[in-house]
């Protein structure tokens, strides 16, 4: 398939999760890629398995030259760069609002939020002597509704959204396109590593949360790395040049409505007690 044909990616994050996915799927269609992450050895393994079509770049995306780096990297490797996909991210801070501390708070936006930011900035320029671009963010339902992440990861879920509608605005004159994903409950490491979960007890965590599941949303089956993989295709792609400033949900409908208006064996309790009257008259 090569709906990326000829295109130069980044995809941060792309080591484990959502972002490897999208790097495998990027690559399967066409694209060359710069993978950034932290982890060397397993990015190091992911470039082995290309033999060339990706290339790994050490980069922490809460350090501003080592975003500039990546970007320079895709255009060092492969002579230009037409996608960026902002992805990389963890739980952040745990504690709830009467708790956290500002040293806490800042650490997470800077890893959710200024990384993208940044990501953005310095892609720009690079876009810019393409012609255009597509720059796709990975924000969360988190940023859209309570109740989905702890509150400083929330925040800068909902700072990524409105980030992609501005930058939309301010780059659509550089015909460079900038859309957001908001994934749901998706299947990777990211629950028991911001759990602070390790060593055994983490295959039978990520076991467990495996045949929760198909459960947790109204589309009966687990939220996988490729369901995000494939929006952020669609969006990376021309099939997507009328699509900007925009966030797409990709959640098996998690936020359509509570419980209890998709799942029969959840019955609404104003409904349950309106019944009884019902039925006694
Ligand atoms: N899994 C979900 O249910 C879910 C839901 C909504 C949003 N997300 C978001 O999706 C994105 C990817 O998460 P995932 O679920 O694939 O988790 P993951 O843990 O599998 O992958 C995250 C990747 O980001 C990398 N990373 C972490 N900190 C980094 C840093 N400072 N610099 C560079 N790379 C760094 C990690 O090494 C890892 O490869 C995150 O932004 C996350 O917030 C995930």
């Amino acid at each position: 398939m090569d709906r990326l044909k000829d295109k130069v990616a980044v995809v941060t994050g792309g080591c484990s999760g959502i972002g490897l996915a999208t790097v495998e799927l990027f690559a399967a269609e066409g694209a060359r890629v710069v993978l950034a992450d932290v982890q060397d050895d397993k990015g190091a393994e992911v470039e082995r398995r290309f033999n060339g079509q990706v290339r790994y770049q050490h980069c922490d995306v809460t350090q501003e030259s080592a975003i500039e780096a990546a970007m320079q990297a895709a255009a060092d490797a492969y002579g230009g760069l037409d996608v960026v996909f902002n992805n990389a991210g963890a739980g952040g801070a745990r504690e709830r609002i009467d708790e956290i501390g500002g040293e806490a708070w800042d650490r997470t936006q800077a890893l959710l939020l200024r990384s993208v930011a940044l990501g953005i900035r310095y892609a720009v320029p690079h876009m810019q002597k393409r012609g255009g671009g597509a720059i796709v963010n990975t924000a969360s339902i988190a940023g859209l509704q309570a109740g989905y992440g702890p509150i400083a990861y929330s925040v800068a879920k909902a700072g990524v959204i409105h980030l992609t509608t501005a930058a939309a605005a301010e780059l659509a004159r550089h015909r460079i396109r900038v859309n957001a994903i908001c994934p749901g409950y998706i299947l990777t490491g990211i629950f028991t590593a911001s759990s602070g979960i390790s060593g055994e007890a983490v295959e039978q965590v990520n076991a467990a949360l495996g045949q929760m599941a198909p459960h947790a949303q109204p589309v009966a089956k687990a939220g996988s790395p490729r369901h995000i993989a494939e929006a952020c295709l669609f969006l990376a792609s021309d099939a997507a040049e009328f699509v900007t400033g925009t966030h797409m949900v990709v959640d098996g409908g998690i936020t359509i409505g509570p419980r209890t208006a998709w799942d029969p064996n959840t019955p609404s309790p104003i409904r349950a007690v309106l019944e009884r009257a019902r039925n006694k008259t």
